[in-house]
């Protein structure tokens, strides 16, 4: 089953991180691998607000032969041209360190992204016990 969370204001990246770290905890990961994919989504929740107005995220506990927590953030902003590029550290267009996509990457188990300018960003993170 998944919940679908609203990401527009700071707030709302407080709920997510609350709902992370309880499926996270459901779905049986231990300590190191909550804070993991909770610092994961605060980043990916955080750019959906900062560089396009906003999102959504989808999140699903994953209870099969493996069990973990899937995420898939989306927003409807200006699209990444170059995806690559924003994925290395230190690169950023706004005020940031550059580190958020990249850190986002290596705390995940999966990571895809998709982007289209002028259409929007679609990330997808899956951490598993
Ligand atoms: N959802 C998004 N829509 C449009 N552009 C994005 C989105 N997420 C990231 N970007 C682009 O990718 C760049 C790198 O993102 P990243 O999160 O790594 O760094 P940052 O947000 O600039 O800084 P930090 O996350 O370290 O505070 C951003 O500066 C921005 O140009
Ligand atoms: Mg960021």
């Amino acid at each position: 089953m998944t919940e679908r969370l609203d990401i527009r204001s700071p707030e709302d990246v407080v709920r997510v991180r609350q709902r992370v770290r309880a499926l996270a905890v459901e779905s049986g990961l231990g300590l190191v691998d909550q804070t993991k994919v909770v610092t994961a989504a605060s980043e990916l929740a955080r750019n959906a607000i900062d560089y396009a107005g906003g999102g959504v995220v989808d999140l699903e506990v994953i209870n099969g032969t493996r069990r973990g927590v899937r995420l898939v953030f989306e927003d409807q902003g200006p699209g990444i041209p170059d995806v690559e590029l924003a994925l290395r550290d230190g690169f950023t267009t706004g005020n940031g360190l550059g580190l958020g996509l990249g850190g986002a990457k290596r705390l995940s188990s999966e990571f895809s992204i998709e982007s289209v300018p002028g259409q929007g960003t679609r990330v997808s993170i899956t951490r598993w016990k």
